[in-house]
C-alpha cells in the first residue's frame, strides 16, 4: 500500500523539494478536516446560506467560509507559503514574509450542491511567488495542482507536474494510492454542459453538442466541476462551460486561477486537453485574481473537434 505521505517521500529530492512535501502534507490534512466537517455539518447548524457575499457577489455558505479558514490555517502552518489566494477572499492574503509559494484555492467547489448531499470538492494550485506581483502568471507556472472530491468516497487527485495520482481516504484517515498513473481516455461519448444556457452558446459549441447528440453521446452535469472532472478522469468525456455569446468579454462562469488552471494542469498531465477557444487554458496570461474564463476540457479527440471548430472560424473570419 502506498500512502500519500509515502508517495511524497518517494519524490523528495527529485520532483519535490522538502518545503513542497511539507506544504502538500498540510493541504492533504486540510482536505481531511474539510471532509470530516462536511460529514457532520447538518448537526452543527452549518447548512443554508449566510448573509455574506464574496467579492464576486455570490452568497457564501457557512461551509464555504469554514473550508476557506481551514485552507488558510494550512497555509499559515507552512513557513514556505508567501500568499494565499481564494475564491472567498477579496485579494491575496500575505502569509509569511519570507515564503516563496502562493497557494491558490477554491476551498469548496460546487457549494450549491451542499444541502442536497451531492459531491463537492476543494481545488488547489501552487506557484512560486515571493511577491504579490508574481501571482498573476499563466497556468504553465504551476508547480503542483490537485483537488479533493468529497463524495461517496473522499479522493485526493494530485499532479506534481508529470502524471496524475489518485488517493482514496480510508476509514483510518489515511490517503491510500488507488490509481498510480491516471489517464483520460482519448475518446468517450459523453459531454457535460449546462444545457439550460444553450441560447448563449457560440456556434462552435452549439454545433459540437448537436453533432454529439446526433451520434449517440450521453450527457451528465453534476454542477460541481470537481465531480464532473472526476468522472472524466474515470471514463473520459468533455466538460464545457463556454462564454455567453452575448457577453463574450465577461468570460465564462469559472475562475481562471483556482478552477480552470489547476484542472487544466491535471487534465494535460493525464493526456487530456483543456482549452478556451483557440488557446490552451494554461497559456492564458491572467489579468486578475478572480478573472473568469470559458472552459472546455477532457478527452483529447473530443476537445480536438471543438478546437478545430474554433480554428475554422478564425480562417472564415480572415477570409471575409
Ligand atoms: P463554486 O461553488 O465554487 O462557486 O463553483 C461552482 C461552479 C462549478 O463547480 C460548476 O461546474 C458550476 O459552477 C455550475 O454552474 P451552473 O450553476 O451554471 O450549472
Ligand atoms: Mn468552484
Ligand atoms: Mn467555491
Amino acid at each position: 500500500m502506498t500512502t500519500f505521505e509515502n508517495f511524497l517521500e518517494g519524490h523528495k529530492g527529485s520532483a519535490l523539494n522538502d518545503e513542497m512535501v511539507v506544504l502538500l502534507r498540510e493541504i492533504a490534512q486540510a482536505t481531511r478536516r474539510i471532509s470530516d466537517t462536511l460529514k457532520t455539518s447538518a448537526f452543527e447548524g452549518l447548512t443554508g446560506a449566510t448573509e455574506e457575499t464574496n467579492v464576486q457577489g455570490e452568497a457564501q455558505k457557512p461551509l464555504d467560509i469554514l473550508s476557506n479558514e481551514i485552507m488558510l490555517e494550512a497555509c499559515r502552518n507552512v513557513p514556505s507559503v508567501s500568499f494565499a489566494v481564494s475564491e472567498e477572499l477579496d485579494a491575496e492574503v500575505a502569509i509569511h514574509a519570507d515564503g516563496k509559494y502562493a497557494v491558490i484555492f477554491d476551498p469548496l467547489d460546487g457549494s450549491s450542491n451542499l444541502d442536497v448531499n451531492v459531491t463537492v470538492g476543494t481545488i488547489f494550485s501552487v506557484i512560486e511567488a515571493a511577491s504579490a506581483a508574481d501571482i498573476l502568471k499563466s497556468g504553465r507556472h504551476q508547480v503542483v495542482a490537485g483537488y479533493a472530491a468529497y463524495g461517496p468516497q473522499t479522493v485526493l487527485v494530485l499532479t506534481i507536474g508529470k502524471g496524475v495520482q489518485i488517493f482514496t481516504l480510508n476509514t483510518d484517515g489515511t490517503y491510500v494510492m488507488t490509481t498510480a498513473d491516471a489517464k483520460i481516455v482519448p475518446e468517450a461519448k459523453e459531454f457535460a454542459i449546462n444545457a439550460a444556457r444553450r441560447a448563449s452558446w457560440d456556434d462552435v459549441v452549439a454545433a459540437y453538442i448537436e453533432e454529439a447528440i446526433d451520434s449517440g453521446h450521453n450527457m451528465r452535469w453534476v454542477g460541481s466541476m470537481v465531480a464532473d472532472t472526476h468522472r472524466i478522469f474515470n471514463r473520459g468525456g468533455v466538460f464545457l462551460y463556454p462564454a455567453d455569446r452575448n457577453k463574450p468579454a465577461s468570460g465564462g462562469r469559472l475562475r481562471l486561477l483556482y478552477e480552470a488552471n489547476p484542472i487544466g494542469l491535471l487534465v494535460e498531465a493525464a493526456g487530456g486537453e483543456a482549452i478556451i477557444g483557440n488557446t490552451c487554458i494554461l497559456d492564458i496570461e491572467p489579468t486578475g485574481l478572480h478573472q473568469r474564463v470559458p472552459v472546455i476540457f477532457g478527452s483529447k479527440v473530443e476537445v480536438d473537434k471543438i478546437s478545430a471548430g474554433y480554428a475554422a472560424r478564425v480562417l472564415e473570419a480572415a477570409a471575409e
